[in-house]
């Protein structure tokens, strides 16, 4: 009952977004007023696997920024090769999330992005220890001094700096927001129609917003039980409460023809069997092939320009700088 009437207020929000004349989705737009110091330290430290205990993996390990800000694995590799429970979303546009992880525990970047760190499953490292090692190189004492004024270096504006360059991980330019735009010829008939159908069948009440998702938790499988052997719980693991489990932050659409595997358990290899799983657990739908193949053509057009990250160049270790433990 509960679960029909939710999907129920979710057809309502998409026939009101087309009724309105309204977009449900927006552009994605270049960030301002960023603090270029700090994204270029951020920068660094996204790169620099000696935030790592193993003093081998970094961010881009797994958020890997020559691919899709992913590491197209059904779980992460983190510390001696653990397996990692969750599958790795995307960095790119996570900055127009409500909040960050599936679970969404973290509030915002500058909270997430100690998480990796102290997680020994993942980089396996502390705050102190990571801090103490940044203390020890020498191109990093000064070039936090110069952006922050400060000769201490702390795990805040550790945070702080990789949050201001994740901001610049945007992908604006794709050819649905031209469309959107105004460029009435930036799409082709079937990717129109792969639209239409979106929003006519409910997707868009839940994958909408600059992001085309990232902007409420929901349940996977609103109708239709999702089978699958991961044991994450969702957003119950946070609030506690009974009607959380399974639910999810709704992940964004823009790129998704690059951030394969689907899903939380990365279960899903294809986007053409990711859509019709979505209509079929979330909508109690079932496309036909044709209607399948739009919908895909669609998402194929939320594919926007990837930042051109000019590598940086990490300062080198100072005589202090205690050795990498691949093996401890
Ligand atoms: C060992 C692999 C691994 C490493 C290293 C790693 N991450 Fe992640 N990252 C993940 C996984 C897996 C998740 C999803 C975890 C979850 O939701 O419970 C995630 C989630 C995120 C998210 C949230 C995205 C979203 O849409 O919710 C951001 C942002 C992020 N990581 C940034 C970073 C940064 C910054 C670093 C480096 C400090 C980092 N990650 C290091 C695997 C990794
Ligand atoms: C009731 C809300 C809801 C509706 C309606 C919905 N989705 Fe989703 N979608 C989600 C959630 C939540 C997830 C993440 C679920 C998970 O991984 O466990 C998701 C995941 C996805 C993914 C995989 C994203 C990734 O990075 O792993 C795709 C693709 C997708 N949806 C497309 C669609 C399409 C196409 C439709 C319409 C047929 C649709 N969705 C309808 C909530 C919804």
């Amino acid at each position: 009952m509960n679960i029909t009437y939710t999907a129920l207020l979710f057809l309502l929000l998409a026939i009101t977004f087309s009724a309105s004349g309204q977009e449900p989705i927006s552009a994605i737009t270049m960030p301002e007023n960023l603090d270029q110091g700090k994204v270029e330290l951020g920068k660094k430290l996204f790169f620099d696997p000696r935030l790592s205990k193993s003093g081998w993996i970094s961010c881009n390990s797994c958020h890997n920024l020559m691919l899709s800000g992913t590491d197209n694995l059904v779980s992460s590799i983190g510390h001696q090769w653990a397996q990692g429970p969750i599958n790795s979303p995307t960095v790119f546009n996570a900055v127009y999330s409500i909040a960050q992880f599936w679970d969404g525990r973290a509030k915002d970047l500058v909270d997430q992005a100690g998480g990796p760190i102290a997680n020994p499953g993942e980089m396996a490292s502390s705050h102190e220890l990571a801090v103490s090692v940044l203390q020890t190189i020498p191109g990093y004492i000064s070039e936090f001094n110069e952006v922050f004024d400060d000769d201490e270096i702390t795990i805040d504006m550790v945070t702080d700096s990789i949050a201001e360059f994740e901001r610049t991980l945007v992908t604006p330019n794709s050819r649905f927001d031209q469309w959107l735009q105004g460029d009435t010829n930036a799409l082709t008939e079937l990717e129109l129609d792969g639209y239409r159908l979106f929003k006519l069948t409910g997707c868009a009440g839940c994958h909408n917003g600059p992001a085309v998702g990232g902007q409420a938790y929901q349940k996977m499988g609103s109708f239709n039980r999702f089978e699958t052997e991961n044991t994450a719980i969702g957003r119950q693991g946070v609030t506690g409460l009974r009607t959380d489990r399974m639910r999810f932050k709704v992940p964004t659409l823009r790129n998704i023809e690059l951030t394969y595997p689907y899903f939380h358990d990365g279960s899903v290899r294809t986007l053409e069997e990711a859509v019709d799983t979505m209509a079929w657990v979330q909508l109690n739908r079932t496309f036909s092939r044709t209607g399948n193949e739009k919908v895909v053509a669609f998402l194929r057009s939320l594919s926007g320009d990837l930042p051109r990250i000019v590598l940086p160049i990490l300062p080198p270790s100072g005589p202090d700088t205690p050795d990498p433990q691949p093996f401890e």
